[in-house]
């Protein structure tokens, strides 16, 4: 057995993160000299270098990069010892990581708000981000929980539907073809569009569509947040196809219109996923519990004013590997 403390190897994962002593030194509250005095202990007790130091930044070996993994290993599992131990206590108590794209960040604080009155000693971490870095996170086992428009092949997931998330064509308020019915596709081809980044499932969802009717719009901007389309589209440099919940606050009374354009809506589901065959924690359990229970009165509540009677909640949850789910 290696003579190494809890406290070392903490010290030790800090370092190996940030690459550096000083800054893992900030992280704990510690001088620089403790953080490489442990460093040091502890190497000498593996008998094996650690990290190799080139200019400033420290790089891990091959000891480093099994010693890390294993660190985590124990952290983790140190982290659900806890949860459970509170859940014997009858207390829900932990920390939730949760990871969304960028469309969820519209719907689910709004979800965290009565859900962390419920659970006070549940801390959340919520990361919003698009759907290739998802795809990233997820390759790496950084979170609990996921939500997605879009099933990826790889990684295996258990995945559960929990509302529609259609994309919709918005355009300015007062944009000649609010007031048109069933407007040919093709006329996107003669206006100025704002595209997202690529990377976005909203992105790559509008190129499929527009592949198949062959259609090909001006894109005038690219941007690569939500927010800033809604800006552009509001100051008359375009129209574009956004997921209807980022009107979710103003809906169509404020500065836009949502044109009715053939082929639109663009039916999507979010969906809540999980790495396949990853325990999850007593934390992460309830949240997906309370999501699947409470998001679709929660949508019915926010979303009269949009029209939406798309936005209801798909109903049955399922497990599905990823694979077995049709790519929407
Ligand atoms: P995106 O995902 O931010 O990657 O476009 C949003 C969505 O798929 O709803």
């Amino acid at each position: 057995m290696i003579h190494a403390t809890l406290h070392q190897l903490k010290v030790f994962e800090a370092t190996a993160r940030h690459g550096s002593f000083t800054r893992a030194a900030e992280e704990l509250y510690l001088t620089q000299p403790t953080v490489s005095i442990q460093v040091k202990q502890l190497t000498k007790a593996i008998g094996l270098p650690l990290f190799e130091q080139i200019g400033k930044r420290l790089y891990l070996t091959e000891a480093g990069k099994k010693l890390l993994e294993t660190c985590q290993e124990i952290f983790n599992g140190l982290e659900q010892f806890e949860m459970s131990v509170a859940d014997l206590k009858g207390m829900k108590q932990g920390r939730l990581n949760l990871a969304v794209i960028t469309t969820a960040k519209y719907f689910v604080p709004r979800l965290l708000g009565p859900f962390c009155k419920k659970f006070p000693g549940i801390d959340i971490s919520l990361k919003v981000t698009n759907h290739q870095r998802l795809q990233e996170s997820m390759a790496a086992n950084e979170d609990d929980l996921y939500i997605i428009s879009q099933t990826p092949t790889q990684p295996d997931l258990d995945i559960h539907p929990f509302l529609e998330n259609p994309l919709i064509v918005l355009a300015p308020k007062g944009h000649p073809l609010a007031r048109k019915r069933n407007i040919p596709i093709e006329m996107l081809n003669h206006e100025p569009f704002i595209m997202r980044e690529s990377g976005s499932g909203t992105r790559g969802a509008v190129e499929k569509l527009f592949e198949e009717k062959n259609i090909n719009v001006k894109v005038r901007l690219e941007l690569g947040s939500n927010e800033a389309i809604k800006q552009a589209i509001a100051g008359g440099l375009g129209i574009s196809v956004l997921s209807q919940h980022t009107i979710i606050s103003e809906g169509t009374k404020g500065e836009f219109a949502i044109l009715d354009v053939q082929g639109f809506p663009i039916e999507r589901h979010w969906y809540v996923a999980n790495l396949a065959g990853k325990q999850l924690s007593v934390v992460a359990e309830t949240f997906l519990q309370y999501l699947l229970e409470e998001s679709p009165g929660m949508a019915k509540r926010l979303l009269p004013g949009l029209g939406a009677a798309a936005l209801n909640g798909v109903g049955e949850s399922i497990a599905l590997e990823s694979t077995a789910v049709a790519q929407v």
